[in-house]
């Protein structure tokens, strides 16, 4: 049995992933027991979600439950979705939602480090994840800054599919693509380690630097079409980043995750939460992996490196209260 916690469960996102989870997207047969979590103002919504998950009669969900206290949802959790947070609006940046977002994570990182199974795994979705990862591990310290991940997922399916409509092919004539650094528009699209037809993409597209803006933009473009920021691609998108987790990853293959950084190949920082190409053994036990990084990408990781180390710098004052609490 696995014990999931959802937060920002009366979202959008949320409402998309809620079911393919009770249908078994993540663990197949396994029985799971989901624990949702929003804010107190928003639990009779969840108690309406929680019937229509019982109404589905979905063989693997074993039990739904809704809180508005964190340490009460993540008592015991293998697996933390971190969801709940401020989406941006048009012409914002992500990193906007700091402040208003950087403190969720600071407190529900306090409230994993005590109550959560100790080898739970955390996936960040709540914008600007790579930075409110880094908030969340560091309240964290009794468990392991490499069990808490900032999902990339979205911007390598929005590459593969960039990369097919350009070269006019099925996406899976698409493989191997890569994003490093942020999610953010500072994001690295690799379109060296990408291929098409088994062969390196930079080679095969006519317009890259219109390809990899369209990448870097596609969540504000959604924003701006519909009003509302991407929700059920980025359910698709965690529930595929929850599988790369957990499973074994095939051999010659690799996924983007925002990872910790610490002991990384590439010269990055050692202490952010950056999109590394990365690979699981099964089951949690995630690695960077390691790739050709082609001398012309230098520049632009140095950029979105910079940016999270700036967003690092921002949020300096919201981290520390579990080791301030210690040393009284
Ligand atoms: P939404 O506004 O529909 O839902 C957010 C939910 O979070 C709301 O129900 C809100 O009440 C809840 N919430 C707020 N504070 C909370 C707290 N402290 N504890 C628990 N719940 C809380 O938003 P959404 O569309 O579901 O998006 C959620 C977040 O995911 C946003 O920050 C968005 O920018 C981000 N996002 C990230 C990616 C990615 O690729 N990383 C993709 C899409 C969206
Ligand atoms: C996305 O990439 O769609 C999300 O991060 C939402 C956003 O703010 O763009």
């Amino acid at each position: 049995m696995r014990r999931i916690a959802v937060t920002g469960a009366a979202g959008h996102i949320a409402y998309s992933l809620l079911f393919q989870i009770g249908q078994g997207a993540l663990f197949g047969d396994e029985p799971v027991q989901l624990e949702l979590l929003d804010l107190p103002q928003h639990q009779k919504k969840l108690e309406g979600l929680a019937m229509e998950l019982e109404d589905c009669a979905f063989g693997q969900l074993e039990r739904v439950r809704c809180w508005s206290d964190p340490y009460l949802a993540f008592e015991g959790v293998d697996l933390a979705l971190l969801i709940g947070a401020k989406p941006r609006g048009p012409g914002m940046e992500r990193k906007e939602l700091l402040q208003d977002n950087g403190k969720i994570f600071a407190m529900q990182g306090r409230a994993l480090n005590e109550v959560a199974a100790r080898h739970v795994q955390v996936v960040v979705v709540g914008n600007p994840c790579n930075t409110n990862a880094w908030i969340a591990q560091k309240e964290a310290p009794s468990l392991s800054p490499t069990q808490f991940y900032a999902m990339m997922q979205l911007d390598q399916n929005r590459l593969q599919v960039q990369l097919a409509l350009q070269a006019g092919l099925p996406y899976e004539a698409v493989t191997h693509s890569l994003i490093w650094g942020n999610h953010s528009s500072t994001q690295v699209p690799d379109l060296y380690s990408s291929r098409i037809q088994g062969r390196p993409a930079i080679d095969q597209v006519a317009h890259p630097e219109q390809l990899l803006a369209a990448v870097q933009q596609r969540g504000a473009a959604i924003i701006a079409a519909s009003g509302h920021s991407s929700a059920a691609s980025a359910a698709h998108a965690l529930v595929q980043t929850v599988r790369n987790i957990y499973q074994p990853t095939r051999a010659g293959h690799w996924f983007s995750l925002g990872i910790w950084s610490y002991g990384n190949p590439y010269g990055i920082d050692q202490d952010l939460i950056f999109g590394f190409p990365c690979r699981s053994r099964g089951e949690g036990r995630v690695e960077i992996a390691e790739v050709e990084l082609h001398p012309a990408l230098r520049e632009r990781l140095k950029a979105t490196e910079q940016e999270l180390q700036e967003e690092r710098q921002q949020v300096m004052g919201l981290v520390g209260e579990v080791a301030r609490g210690c040393s009284l």
